[in-house]
């Protein structure tokens, strides 16, 4: 039995006391004790392979910043790797893939997915699990099968991910393959997680701002939905889908609970878009470079706007690195302290 199980109860539009937060990445370079513990690790990938670093990092958060819920410290890339396509995690650069996808052979060569090809995340899962000893819920995730295809595409990080793009437009049957296959892998991935200990389950499609909306629908959504269903009985799923916010409408109507909504949506526009669906955001990171005073008075605005129920508070992206990890308390414990 969970002692806090706050973030469930808000997921599953259960009456809460006070709204449950947790920060997008939280286990991150904010925390000086995560640089020291990435320091053991050869690299990045190294350091996500490593089951008992990567479960240190994961509970980290929990202890020094007093966040409502671990998410496991791994990376999205993880699956594109497990494919067949490694990538490497550049310094001060990002994710780079010497391998990309270009041809249907290409796409042919690549393998489903399965658990044992992600050993390392479940073992990660199950000592994190184990660490947290039942203070909190523990979040698994998987990048959404679009923002993964941008990445095998592209190869690299990328403003327009025009190259992704280029394929989507030039070869669209290609493209509906890829998405597939990549969406089979998520799902035996995200089940495993779930055998593995994961409480919650949240989908990060982080490029979806660079399509169209129709696009959105067409490449990306309908691949978002499918996981859902694979998942939704089992745990609940968030889907967070950046830059998105006229699809909030949409992605209610999937099998989600929750809804990630970035800081460029109003929240009582979000909540009229959104059925009877959980959100969950949507604080400008940013915010968190304001003198505390502002920090405290946009937070109590938000918390007020969204209302206490159905609602998880976070930012509506991930914490920047050189954010000061005392205004990052600071704002946990606002949302903490508030009085509904
Ligand atoms: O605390 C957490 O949120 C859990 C850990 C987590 C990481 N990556 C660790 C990480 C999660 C949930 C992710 C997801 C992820 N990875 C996404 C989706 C979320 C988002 O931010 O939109 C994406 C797009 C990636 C791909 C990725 N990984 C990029 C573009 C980068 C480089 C950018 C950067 O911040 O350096 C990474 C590296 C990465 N993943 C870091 C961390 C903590 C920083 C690397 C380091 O420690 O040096």
């Amino acid at each position: 039995m969970l002692k806090n199980d706050l973030l469930l109860r808000a997921a599953k539009g259960q009456e809460v006391e006070r709204a449950p937060v947790w920060l997008m990445r939280q286990a991150g370079r904010v925390l000086p004790e995560y640089r020291a513990t990435r320091s053991k690790a050869k690299n990045f990938v190294e350091f996500v392979k490593t089951p008992e670093l990567a479960a240190e990092v994961s509970v980290q958060p929990v202890d020094i910043l007093g966040v409502d819920a671990a998410i496991i410290f791994s990376d999205i890339l993880v699956i594109p790797e497990a494919m067949g396509l490694p990538y490497q995690m550049i310094e001060s650069k990002g994710p780079w893939f010497e391998n990309t996808i270009k041809t249907a052979a290409d796409i042919d060569k690549l393998r489903v997915a399965e658990i044992g090809d992600l050993e390392y995340v479940m073992k990660a899962l199950q000592l994190t699990k184990k660490n947290l000893d039942n203070r909190v819920p523990l979040i698994g995730f998987a990048g959404a099968p679009w923002t993964l295809f941008a990445y095998m595409i592209e190869g690299s990080g990328s403003k327009t991910f025009s190259k992704a793009k280029q394929f989507l437009y030039t070869e669209p049957e290609m493209s509906h393959q890829l998405l597939e296959k990549i969406t089979q892998s998520s799902i035996n991935y995200l089940k495993g997680q779930v055998a593995a200990g994961a409480d919650l389950l949240q989908i990060f499609d982080s490029w979806a701002g660079v399509l169209s909306e129709k696009m959105f629908y067409e490449f990306s959504l309908r691949y978002i939905s499918k996981i859902c269903d694979a998942l939704s009985p089992m745990v609940p799923v968030t889907v967070f889908a950046k830059d998105a916010h006229y699809a909030v409408t949409k992605i209610s109507e999937t099998s989600c609970v929750t809804i990630g909504l970035d800081w460029t949506i109003d929240p009582l526009k979000a909540r009229s878009q959104s059925g009877t669906k959980t959100l969950q955001g949507n604080a400008d990171p940013c915010l968190l470079y304001a003198p505390e005073k502002k920090i405290i008075y946009d937070t109590h605005e938000m918390l007020k706007a969204f209302g206490k129920n159905k609602y998880i508070c976070n930012l509506g992206h991930g914490l920047y690195p050189d954010l000061d990890k005392e205004k990052v308390k600071l704002f946990v414990d606002v949302v903490k302290d508030y009085k509904w």
